[in-house]
């Protein structure tokens, strides 16, 4: 068996796979988010641990497996939040996490003192709130006593693994994401480090996602019910892991994932045609290949967003029944999902959403599309844009929350006019961070052949010309919104 730990921005999740890609057993934990200030997103470190290993121990009791039967675990995690350390590896502070969009300043800091071009050439994006490397200048600038304690950082998967197993380290799927890593040479960048004077010795060791970091300290393993030999393997970023758990690993296919955020991701071979910050550019969890990505901010928390306000205590089933029934287009009704702002195409901390063209006839259900209709238009932006940079989008895996409705799959294929795939059982990242440590455990010669067994298509759902009419119609006029309503807040 190895095991797959999802450590995400709402729960952490473990999953329990045997040899063939089947799933034995299951656990998850939630924790708190802090939203201290407006724009404030953080979380404590400690939280992830003692999720990990509650759910971990209940995974290990529900299964009735032998512990020493479980040879390896890896991880998937939340991109980009800071976990900084002091020199005792203790957190200095609360983890401040990729949602949170304080730092504008600190991105400006970084064009400036970096240069645009030279941050895109190494690091291959551009200064955005949500990466780690303004986090790091803003607590600098803003607490300079806490910042004063901290010796090194770490991403949140990797301060978990570095709990379980004693030892630091960071994976280039999520070392890409900091804005500190020269992406296509695989190193920490000492340019950028001198540029934002930040000494080396801030970075901890890099890893492939499938290396093998040591195995769990005796007293974790005993927490979680394993043993201390279980082999840790690095693990990857969410959006890397999600790619691997679906299959995302030759050129050619597409992912959809609507999580919390939305993201279309592009496998590439090579890191020749990064999209110059057009869209984020990051090393895969596949050794020596890369993804290009756009993201949404508030996908499926704009859907949680408006359950929450408007349909508090039901389901997601009893909020979208009859959804399917609405035309596409949902009889006039248009949203744009920018509740905390926006990512890809517009690169805009403080733009908000909106619901346009409001008729007297129009019953939450028709809000309740509508946001499922935005939310893809959103994404659809990304799709747009690797068309336009000459990439052939025809099949698209579609992951996540937004996998879960057959209205919203025929949606996705409506809106993007590609085959919309789902798949079996569909785990997401906790898959792909399940197969990190079967690969890393020798199960395989390579993720391909072990995706060719444990990634399982279900579904094809074809767009239906006359909704693809539709949309396109609308989505022109989605595109205009953006820039009418810039300056309403
Ligand atoms: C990607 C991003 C989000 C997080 C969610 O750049 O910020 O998709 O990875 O955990």
């Amino acid at each position: 068996y190895v095991i797959g730990i999802d450590l995400g921005t709402s729960a952490v999740k473990v999953l329990l796979l045997d040899r063939s890609g089947t799933v034995a057993a299951e656990a998850s934990r939630d924790y708190p988010l802090y939203h201290e200030h407006s724009g404030w997103s953080e979380q404590s470190p400690e939280d992830w641990v003692t999720g990990t290993v509650q759910a971990l121990r209940e995974l290990v009791e529900s299964a009735g497996v032998p512990a020493d039967a479980i040879e390896g675990i890896s991880f998937s995690g939340q991109m980009h939040g800071l976990v900084l350390l002091d020199s005792a590896g203790n957190p200095v502070r609360k983890a401040i996490l990729w949602n949170d969009t304080r730092t504008t300043a600190e991105c400006r800091e970084i064009e400036a003192l970096v240069g645009h071009e030279q941050l895109l050439t190494v690091t291959r994006n551009p200064a955005l709130e949500g990466f780690t490397l303004p986090k790091i200048l803003w607590v600098r600038k803003h607490e300079p006593e806490v910042f004063a304690q901290a010796v090194s950082f770490l991403l949140p998967k990797d301060y978990v693994r570095y709990r379980l197993t004693g030892a630091l380290h960071m994976d280039y799927s999520d070392a890409a994401g900091t804005l500190l890593l020269d992406v296509a040479g695989k190193r920490w960048s000492s340019d950028v480090l001198e540029a934002v004077k930040l000494p080396a010795s801030f970075c901890p060791p890099l890893v492939e996602s499938h290396a093998m970091t040591g195995t769990l300290l005796p007293e974790q393993a005993a927490a979680c019910g394993l043993s201390a030999d279980t082999k840790v393997f690095a693990g990857g970023a969410d959006n890397a892991c999600g790619a691997i758990g679906s299959g995302i690993l030759q050129e050619g296919l597409t992912m959809c994932s609507i999580g919390t955020s939305g993201v279309i991701l592009s496998y590439e071979q090579g890191s020749g045609n990064d999209f110059r910050g057009k869209v984020h550019f990051f090393n895969h969890g596949k050794e020596d290949a890369f993804y290009a990505m756009g993201v949404t901010l508030a996908a499926g928390y704009s859907l949680s967003w408006f359950k929450n306000t408007f349909a508090k205590g039901e389901s997601y089933d009893e909020l979208l029944q009859g959804a399917g029934d609405v035309k596409p287009g949902s009889n006039g009704l248009l949203f744009t999902p920018y509740l905390v702002g926006e990512r890809t195409p517009h690169p805009d901390s403080v733009i908000r959403g909106s619901f346009i063209g409001i008729d007297g006839s129009h019953e939450r259900i028709h809000f309740a599309r509508a946001v499922m209709e935005g939310i893809t238009f959103s994404l659809n932006e990304s799709v747009d844009m690797f068309r336009q940079a000459g990439k052939t989008v025809d099949t698209i895996i579609s992951i996540g929350g937004g996998a879960q409705n057959p209205v919203w799959l025929q949606m996705q294929a409506d809106i993007f006019n590609a085959d919309v795939v789902a798949l079996e059982n569909e785990q997401g990242p906790g898959l792909g961070a399940a197969m990190l440590a079967a690969y890393g455990s020798g199960w395989f010669e390579s993720l391909n052949a072990c995706a060719e067994l444990f990634v399982k298509r279900s579904s094809v759902y074809k767009p239906n010309p006359a909704a693809v009419d539709a949309y396109a119609g609308l989505f022109r006029i989605y595109q205009d919104i953006y820039a009418q309503t810039r300056g309403l807040n």
